[in-house]
């Protein structure tokens, strides 16, 4: 056995966190069927003395263990190393040394100060961005450098001409009246001894550039930096350089950058070596101070930044030829979020316009409608030197075609490419099957996550809009979670999520807030994003820790549901005047964007849903008395869920899809109830000639109701049901992302409302859950959550013939492959080591217990598909005597 992937918050060898008691991870590698860990040992050494040594423990924890060491200093680095037992009993070798090193973890340890220009705009016109730089010498040789740096807006910073690190639109966006966090970059490389510069380009950013709708300068005026470089020299002494009064500072190519709106560069303002020592800045600007904002914390990045992924090249591009000249139009083959880095030739100051659009008009313009009043347009003045290549900075878009107009020679295909620009949560799911538009939609889910993790989980990249939506986020979370491992990009979510939580406990519809809009309630389903994201995030890492820290915000949401909802019953119409999303976008609302469904069930529903959940993590971290209080307070939901919703033959007031599935879904039927209601659900969908009709609320639960209950059939035909309303309809009309309405586009009525109208949201992508954990069949036990101890059990359907899944989970990758061959269900199946696995064959009603290993099930099958539904009979032999497979 060998131990592997040794992790410290999620993270390899993490710098610059401020976590007091940071949790560290490892995997065990090995061949072995029921390879598991008996006991480890950690040693943790800083400044090559051992701080902790934990001796032999017997334990199989692998995953978020405790650093257990002495109270950890700003700037200390720890290393660390761990060796296991196996389950023999027998020692592993000593892992690989990581570590991890401590940020600055006081405010006091900040001798900087926030310096930027005196350009201040307004809520319409925007400043050209600053360029800040300072000139300083190092005396002595350079043993290591850090640079903690922020911003109230955006930086890019450079050393000596270099930039520092690849992290893009730093620091992101939290409620910057609250919460600011700072990266920390190793910079020991591009300092050097003698003359040095450091230079800081700010952008505006979501701190006062334009945010959604809205005008500029939502949380401050101007932008403004924070950059604190500490280096240390070999006599053990230090040099700390800090942004003040003394840097200078100057404006110049980059004349405009806004998110929404996109940026403007003149290459001809250029200052060849303003980021390198010894430039002249006489004429340079000093820069103005400001004090600290009041009650701003600075903190730590701790979690993923957003980088750039990938460059795409165009497919294909097209001249559309006006009589004032010529378009051009590239395709990109994908729906992206990020940016382009255009090559070009013009005389100096031509200027090429770059748009940008997700889909194209009929007439194959650009499909600009739906960008609402996001200009989403960059400009490029050239400075006439031959080819000129550039990308923009601060801001990103959301597109698969760029249109470049201007008086510029003709580009060619290589012209443009697309930058990929997300937060850096590793892919960790694989989900393919016997159907390629299947794969197709799994290829769209996963694309439609990327390009919404911008720092933040976000409805949509393209419009004016780009917020981190509660409701999507948490129908969304579970699938996020195979398909990436992004458990610290959801914690900084859920942080942001507390810090726009209303003084009564009320969670806003999005996060971070950008003004509490209605009173700062997100309404039913969506601000119950509060209990569902840390419980799916619980289910899928094991973060006890997580939902301590959003226990308070947690109780104080559920207890503003019961203050706010008089006699149980959750928007309720007569004491609550806005009942809120409803049932989003379904489709049985005649015309209404909020769906049929009743806004009081779902309410209400939700909320016994919340208070379940609520009681669930009270237990999970020992405060009983909550977790009896809260059972009560769901049950007592449920009875008047039942008392006001459903009649005793199993009838639900309401009569959507989505009222039937919520009552399945949270348990809230009478068991005499439940085949009436199922019955009610299958006819509906088959009158509608096997479709859906449900929204944003009730599409995710939908095929784990129907499955759940009997109808895996039924799940079948609308996973394959290719006419719109459904998940494949988007797929055949060519899509690379998610839509966010099922009929973005149909052939009798073409584009829909482009007042709304993504074409990359990725709520309904939440299917993707469904086929990883029910499809293929890999799923969580609650009771030993994070994949400790796993479920298999896959559900084959008619139209597949093979689906696999696979999961790099904190323990190691799981597999479950199946293909029907020959009249056999064969089935492969790995089971990482340190973990268990209940494995349950189609048609077996219960599991059996299996120990780590790689295994091979091959079982008779007879399919058929009566009138009653897909059936699987006849498996004679069972899984006793699996063929292990090593
Ligand atoms: C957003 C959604 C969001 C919804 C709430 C829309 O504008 O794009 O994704 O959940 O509003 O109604």
């Amino acid at each position: 056995m060998e131990i592997k992937h040794l992790c410290c918050e999620y993270t390899e060898n993490p710098l610059g966190i401020d976590i007091k008691r940071p949790r560290l991870s490892w995997q065990l590698e090995s061949n072995a069927p029921g390879a598991k860990q008996t006991a480890y040992q950690i040693i943790a050494m800083s400044n090559g003395e051992t701080i902790c040594d934990t001796g032999k423990i017997a334990s199989d924890d692998s995953v978020h263990v405790e650093y257990g060491g002495p109270v950890l200093k700003s700037g200390q680095r720890v290393a660390w190393k761990v060796r296991a037992w196996d389950e023999r009993g027998q020692p592993t070798g000593w892992s690989d040394p990581a570590w991890f090193e401590m940020g600055l973890l006081k405010p006091s340890d900040w001798k900087a100060e926030w310096i930027g220009s005196f350009l201040v705009g307004s809520a319409r016109a925007s400043i050209p961005a600053p360029y800040l730089r300072k000139g300083f010498e190092l005396e002595k040789p350079i043993a290591a450098a850090r640079l903690y740096i922020t911003a109230l807006g955006l930086y890019e910073a450079s050393i000596n001409g270099q930039r520092v690190g690849d992290a893009e639109l730093t620091p992101g966006w939290t409620d910057f009246s609250k919460r600011v966090r700072y990266q920390a970059y190793d910079v020991t490389g591009l300092l050097r001894k003698g003359g040095n510069a450091i230079g800081a380009l700010l952008g505006d950013g979501w701190y006062c550039g334009h945010v959604e709708w809205r005008d500029r300068q939502l949380y401050g005026d101007r932008p403004k930096l924070l950059a604190q470089l500490v280096v240390s020299h070999p006599d053990g002494t230090q040099t700390i350089i800090v942004s003040d009064g003394s840097w200078k500072h100057a404006f110049g190519p980059l004349t405009e950058a806004d998110i929404i709106h996109g940026e403007h560069y003149d290459a001809r303002l250029e200052s060849p070596g303003w980021n390198k020592p010894g430039f002249d800045d006489e004429t340079w600007f000093p820069v103005q101070t400001f004090a600290h904002p009041a009650g701003l914390q600075i903190v730590a990045q701790n979690g993923p930044v957003v980088k750039v992924h990938e460059e795409l090249k165009a497919i294909s591009v097209n001249e559309i030829k006006e009589w004032w000249g010529s378009r051009y139009i590239f395709d990109l083959g994908q729906n992206l979020t990020g940016r382009v880095r255009i090559r070009v030739r013009g005389k100096a100051g031509a200027t090429v316009r770059i748009r940008y659009a997700e889909v194209l008009n009929p007439d194959g313009s650009l499909y600009l409608a739906n960008l609402r009043t996001a200009r989403a347009t960059d400009y490029y003045t050239c400075k006439g030197d031959g080819e000129e290549i550039w990308e923009p900075r601060f801001t990103f878009h959301g597109f698969r075609y760029v249109e470049l107009y201007g008086p510029i020679e003709p580009p060619t295909k290589k012209s443009v490419t697309g930058i990929v620009l997300h937060s850096e949560n590793p892919v960790t799911g694989s989900f393919e099957c016997s159907d390629p538009l299947l794969n197709q939609l799994q290829h769209n889910i996963l694309w439609g996550w990327k390009g919404n993790t911008v720092d933040v989980p976000t409805d949509c990249p393209q419009r004016d809009e780009r917020l981190g939506w509660t409701g999507d986020a948490q129908v969304f979370s579970r699938t996020a979670a195979f398909n990436t491992q992004s458990a610290r990009f959801w914690a900084k979510w859920l942080e942001d999520l507390e810090d726009s939580q209303g003084p009564a406990g009320n969670i806003p519809p999005y996060a971070p807030d950008t003004n509490a809009v209605r009173t700062g309630n997100g309404g039913p389903a969506w601000a119950d994003a509060a209990l569902i994201v840390p419980w799916n995030l619980y289910l899928a890492y094991a973060d006890t820790r997580l939902l301590s820290e959003r226990y308070g915000m947690m109780k104080r949401f559920v207890d503003w549901i019961t203050a706010t909802s008089p006699d149980r019953v959750r928007a309720n119409p007569t004491h609550t005047p806005w009942g809120g999303f409803g049932d989003w976008l379904a489709l049985d609302g005649s015309g209404r964007t909020d769906g049929g469904t009743p806004k009081e069930l779902i309410g209400t529903a939700f909320y016994a849903q919340s208070a379940r959940l609520l009681s669930q993590v009270a237990d999970i971290l020992g405060k009983h008395a909550d977790a009896k209080k809260y059972a009560k307070l769901s049950d007592d939901v449920r009875k008047v869920f039942q008392k006001r919703f459903v009649t005793p033959e199993g009838f639900i007031t309401g009569r959507t899809q989505t009222s039937y599935v919520l009552a399945l879904a949270f348990d809230l039927l009478p068991e005499a109830a439940i085949p009436a209601a199922m019955d009610w659900l299958a006819r509906d969908i088959q009158e509608r000639k096997d479709h859906l009709s449900t929204g944003f609320v009730g599409a995710s639960y939908l095929p784990f109701v129907l499955s759940r209950y009997g109808r895996l059939d039924l799940a079948y035909t609308l996973l394959f049901q290719k006419t719109w309303p459904s998940w494949l309809y988007a797929v055949t009309q060519g899509a690379t992302t998610i839509w966010e309405r099922w009929d973005g586009w149909t052939h009798d009525k073409g584009f829909q409302d482009p007042g709304m109208n993504s074409f990359n949201h990725y709520a309904y992508g939440a299917i993707g859950d469904w086929l990883y954990r029910v499809v293929a069949g890999i799923d969580t036990d609650p009771a030993r959550p994070g994949y400790k101890h796993i479920l298999l059990q896959p559900h084959p359907g008619p139209g597949l013939t093979r689906a696999m899944a696979s999961l790099d989970s904190m323990y190691g990758h799981i597999v479950s492959d199946w293909r029907i061959e020959d009249g056999k269900f064969e089935w492969d199946v790995v089971i990482p080591p340190n973990t268990s696995a209940t494995v349950t064959l189609p048609g077996e009603a219960t599991g059996k217990e299996f120990d780590a290993g790689a295994y091979h099930f091959s079982v008779p099958i007879t399919l058929s598909d009566g009138p009653e539904g897909y059936q699987i009979h006849a498996l004679t032999e069972t899984f006793n005597k699996p063929e292990v497979k090593i």
